[in-house]
């Protein structure tokens, strides 16, 4: 779910590269198409928006049994000192975990006993770095779903992966410089010295989908961010 992009769409490559047959969903129609071509002729797309209880209800039954779900479709994502935090961003922000939800509850109507679900959550839960209390607060309420459903759906397997600063589309709100400027602002303070690589983040789905021992999991993969005072952050 939200796989024609980024951190999804390189976890589908690994997992078709893997042996899986792979289906990935997106909201633009043409991303998506160039995705299911990039991938092969094992994969499948459908346009599905993650928000659409209906759509992704029948997507999913449409597709039949299934051994895994990824979500890592995006809500709006809001930084702004908290003063200026208002009830329509905190709604905006929550569309991310509204989505979340919304994809495993489809996904329960066929998923295997033996399958799992990962979910792809953010450095801000957890990190303190200001300016971010509304992302911080959706994407750690996905994380304090994860040991919960654990148990409540087990044996599906329940996990996480947590990234840091990955470079993906997410970033193209930002004009090509201050994009660079940026994450070599984010390079300088991160333990190792670079930010994240869309493969970065696929390797860990890879593994959580794949290890049939692992669940109830926030996998941080983040290049150390979090343990950087915030007070280093850049602005
Ligand atoms: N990049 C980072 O620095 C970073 C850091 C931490 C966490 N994350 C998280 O990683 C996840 C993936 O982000 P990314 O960086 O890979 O961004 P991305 O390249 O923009 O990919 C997002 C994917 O989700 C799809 N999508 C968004 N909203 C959707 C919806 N409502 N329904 C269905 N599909 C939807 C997008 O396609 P359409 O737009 O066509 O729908 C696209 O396929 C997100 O949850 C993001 O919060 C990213």
């Amino acid at each position: 779910v939200g796989g024609s992009s980024g951190i999804g769409l390189a976890a589908a490559r690994q997992l078709t590269s893997a042996g899986h047959q792979v289906v990935i969903t997106g909201r633009d129609q043409d991303k998506l198409a160039a995705a299911v071509k990039e991938l092969g002729d094992t994969a499948g797309g459908a346009a599905v928006d993650a928000h659409d209880e209906a759509a992704t209800q029948e997507f999913f039954a449409s597709l039949g049994e299934i051994d895994h779900v990824v979500i890592a479709a995006t809500g709006v994502t809001i930084t702004a000192p908290f003063q200026g935090v208002n009830k329509e961003s905190v709604l905006a922000a929550n569309g991310k975990l509204v989505a979340h939800v919304i994809a495993v509850q489809g996904a329960l109507q066929v998923l295997r006993p033996a399958g799992s679900i990962t979910f792809i959550t953010a450095v801000s839960a957890g990190s303190a770095m200001p300016g971010t209390a509304a992302p911080a607060a959706v994407n750690g309420a996905i994380e304090a779903m994860v040991p919960v459903l654990a148990v409540e759906l087990a044996p599906i397997r329940v996990n996480a992966v947590s990234p840091g600063v990955v470079d993906t589309a997410w970033w193209d709100f930002l004009d090509a410089d201050t994009k660079a400027r940026t994450f070599a602002g984010f390079a300088a303070i991160t333990p190792v010295r670079r930010v994240g690589k869309p493969e970065d983040i696929a390797d860990a789905i890879t593994f959580l989908v794949r290890n049939t021992f692992t669940t109830g999991v926030v996998l941080r993969v983040d290049g150390g961010a979090r343990l950087t005072p915030p007070s280093t952050l850049p602005g």
